[in-house]
């Protein structure tokens, strides 16, 4: 079956958030007490799964079916605020909505102008294996390129050892191991690698 990324649209949001829901359901499932739909349901309503189409958000379709999601960030990105619907999110327990919440503001990174940071990226379980994370990390880079940002990043956990083969194979290097005990407390995760690849250099090499 054949895979096309492509943009973002309202439509994809369902499918989109599922499959953030269970790339990530490790990490919510020591926030919340919920299944991956009612994690899904959530990320939506705290406005982590974002509802509309911007420049940088990116899904992969395999025949009808949305197979995969990334989402980059850059500084100066013109990104739609999303609302939070703090009324929906209580429906699914008030306790829930607060720790997952806390949880997305500390995994929150803020990147430095001329970086393109892969601030989600997930493919569907029954997808894996295909060449599809590939295809959304490529296209993403074209995209940062294109946006004249030099650098492409992201943080993976140090334990995520094959996500860290699949970056490393697509020409990221660690640049900084992080340690935190507030992550190890919460998520589990004690260390981190922030990843990058320069852009720059490779254009030049082409010449
Ligand atoms: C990481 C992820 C996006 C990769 O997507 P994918 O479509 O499976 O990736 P590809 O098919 O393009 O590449 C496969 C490569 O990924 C690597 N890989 C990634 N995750 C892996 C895992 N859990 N187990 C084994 N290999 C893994 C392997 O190196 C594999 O290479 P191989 O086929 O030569 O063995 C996907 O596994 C995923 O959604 N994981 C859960 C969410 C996650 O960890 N996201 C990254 C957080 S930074």
């Amino acid at each position: 079956m054949e895979t096309i990324i492509r943009t973002f649209d309202e439509g994809d949001l369902e499918e989109a958030s599922t499959i953030m829901a269970e790339s990530f359901e490790a990490k919510f499932t020591r926030l919340a007490d919920l299944s991956v739909p009612e994690i899904a349901e959530l990320s939506v309503h705290l406005g982590i799964s974002y509802p509309r189409p911007f420049h940088g958000y990116l899904v992969a379709q395999t025949g009808e079916s949305v197979s995969g999601v990334i989402v980059l960030k850059w500084k100066g990105q013109d990104r739609l605020s999303m609302p939070m619907r703090w009324r929906k999110a209580r429906k699914l327990g008030l306790w829930n909505a607060v720790k997952t919440l806390f949880g997305m503001i500390l995994l929150d990174t803020s990147p430095k102008a001329g970086e393109c940071y892969i601030e989600h990226v997930a493919v569907s379980s029954e997808h894996r294996g295909m060449g599809i994370g590939t295809m959304l990390i490529e296209e993403g880079e074209r995209i940062a390129r294109r946006s004249g940002l030099p650098l492409y990043s992201l943080y993976v956990a140090e334990s995520n050892e094959g996500a860290v083969r699949l970056y490393q194979s697509l020409g990221f290097s660690i640049d900084k191991r992080v340690k935190s005990w507030l992550t190890k407390r919460i998520f589990g995760i004690p260390v981190w690698y922030r990843m990058v690849k320069a852009l720059d250099q490779e254009i030049d090499d082409r010449r």
